[in-house]
């Protein structure tokens, strides 16, 4: 007798995730797209995009290993078309576009409408296609902040207004929504991928 089993693949849908090189909020930053994976992984693929310092940054902390692990391949800045991130965008075959964190360089350039950058390049282009971009910037809220090195001491830094300049700007822009934390980071698959929210109304969010 021959037995025949159907078997029904899910096609999954794809995230774009950037990370520049951003030591600030970038262990968190990892530690909450993991958990993430681990909610989404059954319905979205995410995928790992660096930019050259953000290759660069993620070995200083020893992170590259831990994103190999939970995301597979990841894709390392050769110039602003390659890998062809901005193409694939502007095509659909990505959700949306997330950079977190984003380092006030990257967030200058996408304020600023320059795209030579792979990052830059890809949200310029994602916003022209009308694909939703999320950034979150190192360089939030101007003050004083104190960040971790890799080797866990404290590091004590200004948040200039210049570089929040560029983030307000970027509020501003039509498709880019601004994430202060890596907490909020959940809320933006929650919404693209759960049609029936399962939260509490006090935990409402701006990108809604
Ligand atoms: C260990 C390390 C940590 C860094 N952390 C930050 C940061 O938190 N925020 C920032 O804006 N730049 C930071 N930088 C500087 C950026 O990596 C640098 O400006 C780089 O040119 C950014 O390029 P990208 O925006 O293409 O990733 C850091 C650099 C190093 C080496």
């Amino acid at each position: 007798m021959v037995r025949v089993t159907s078997e029904v693949k899910v096609k999954k849908k794809k995230v774009a995730w950037g990370i520049t090189g951003s030591g600030d909020r970038l262990t968190e930053t990892v530690e909450t797209m993991i958990k993430v994976k681990e909610e989404y992984g059954g319905e979205v693929e995410i995928k790992v995009y660096l930019s050259k310092a953000g290759d660069q940054v993620v070995k200083y902390y020893r992170l590259s290993d831990v994103l190999k692990r939970e995301f597979g391949k990841v894709w390392v800045e050769v110039n602003s078309n390659s890998p062809f991130l901005a193409g694939q965008l502007q095509s659909g075959k990505f959700e949306f576009l997330l950079i977190a964190p984003a380092t006030s360089n990257t967030v200058a350039k996408i304020a600023t409408g320059m795209a030579d950058s792979l990052l830059s390049n890809s949200a310029i282009m994602a916003l022209k296609a009308f694909v939703p971009v999320y950034i979150m910037p190192s360089d939030y809220r101007e003050g004083v902040v104190v960040t971790k090195l890799p080797d866990g001491r404290d590091l004590k830094l200004r948040i200039r207004k210049e570089d929040v300049d560029h983030v307000k700007k970027l509020m501003g822009m039509d498709g880019v929504h601004v994430l202060e934390k890596p907490e909020d980071i959940p809320l933006v698959f929650e919404k693209h991928f759960r049609s029936q929210p399962a939260r509490s109304p006090e935990a409402r969010f701006d990108i809604y």
